[in-house]
């Protein structure tokens, strides 16, 4: 069976981007792949430092909501990478074997550096953020690794590295890995621009109903349809986008009503928002439920861990007897 690897980092609340952009591809993992899903909170630590009090708060959280979205700890493995220790040792490894030059030209690295001024990223850490992350997929020697379109840089670096590793030490320890980017169009936030907790323009997956409804009720709508008798444009209207990922069997009534004037953006907002909370409450109930479960998620992230480590010992040996033959 070919091996999936694919990490988050533990630094806030999911919510819909991180549902139809990840999870959903997560899920459908599990029926044809060995999946690996990692917790990544050293990689969080590389941002967070200054504020760590909220990693391990945000790693339950997490973990709750993984599970209640689909992610199964029976199939899958859910670990916490800090729990494998041998995420660092490769990553050492790795560190000694990556040109400064190649990290310095990341486009991820220098676009993060340029527009994240809440905290200080000039550090040792950051600038190897995708060494690690080469470690966390080589560890497992996954061959699939889904991720968002921001991430290929990294995916690209770790293919060069593991081929210089394999090259210097004339050992075809890895082989080349491929990222899997999600079928479905991206999700804008709710105003419009990219979804992200940083713009405050999330839908979490913990929000009550009466939050989805507020949320939802100050969306953008089709700028050009001011008044109930203008005609809309769907194509034109976030909130129609957002029909089309939640409420898809409603698409054509919505499209009818909008560009007949039939019914006002109010009124459509609404029953969006109900088909959000619809789609969101199992979700929402099982996560307030495995949360106050606190000892069976402790459970499963160290029997994910455990199984981790069987796969990331025998690779560490591999990489050891390769590089000090
Ligand atoms: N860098 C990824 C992100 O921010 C998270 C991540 C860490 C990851 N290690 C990984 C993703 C390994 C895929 C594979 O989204
Ligand atoms: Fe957008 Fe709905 Fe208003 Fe049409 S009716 S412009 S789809 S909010």
């Amino acid at each position: 069976m070919k091996t999936v690897f694919s990490g988050m980092r533990p630094t806030g609340k999911l919510h819909l981007g991180h549902l139809v952009g990840a999870l959903h591809n997560w899920v459908g993992f599990q029926a044809t792949h060995q999946c690996f899903y990692s917790i990544v909170d050293w990689h969080a630590l590389m941002g967070e430092y200054a504020q760590s009090g909220a990693i391990v708060p945000n790693i339950f959280d997490m973990a709750a909501d993984w599970i209640a979205c689909g992610i199964d700890p029976e199939r899958s493995v859910i670990f916490i990478q800090s729990d494998v220790p041998e995420h660092l040792e490769l990553q050492m490894v790795l560190a000694c074997i990556t040109p400064l030059g190649w990290l310095e030209r990341n486009p991820t690295y220098k676009e993060q550096l340029r527009e994240i001024t809440s905290r200080d990223l000039q550090t040792y850490a950051f600038l190897g953020y995708p060494v690690l992350q080469a470690a966390d997929i080589l560890l497992y020697k996954a061959n699939a690794v889904p991720i968002g379109e921001d991430q290929l840089p990294h995916l690209e670096l770790t293919r060069e590295i593991s081929r210089r590793f394999n090259f210097l030490y004339k050992k075809e320890v890895f082989s080349d890995c491929e990222a899997i980017l999600t079928p479905t169009p991206r999700l804008l936030g709710l105003d419009g621009r990219k979804m992200s907790k940083s713009y405050g323009n999330t839908i979490n997956l913990a929000d009550s109903p009466e939050e989805i409804q507020a949320k939802v009720k100050g969306m953008v709508t089709d700028p050009k349809r001011l008044r109930l008798k203008d005609v809309g444009h769907p194509d034109e209207c976030n909130v129609f986008s957002y029909y089309r990922t939640f409420l898809a069997a409603r698409e054509i009534s919505v499209r009818a009503w909008c560009e007949g004037a039939g019914k006002g953006c109010t009124d459509c907002k609404k029953e969006l928002a109900d088909g959000i909370i619809e789609t969101l409450r199992p979700i929402r109930e099982k996560r307030v439920k495995l949360l106050a479960e606190r000892g069976y998620l402790e459970d499963v992230l160290k029997k994910g861990a455990e199984r981790a480590r069987v796969k990331a010992m025998a690779t560490i040996r591999e990489v050891r007897e390769a590089v000090f033959r």
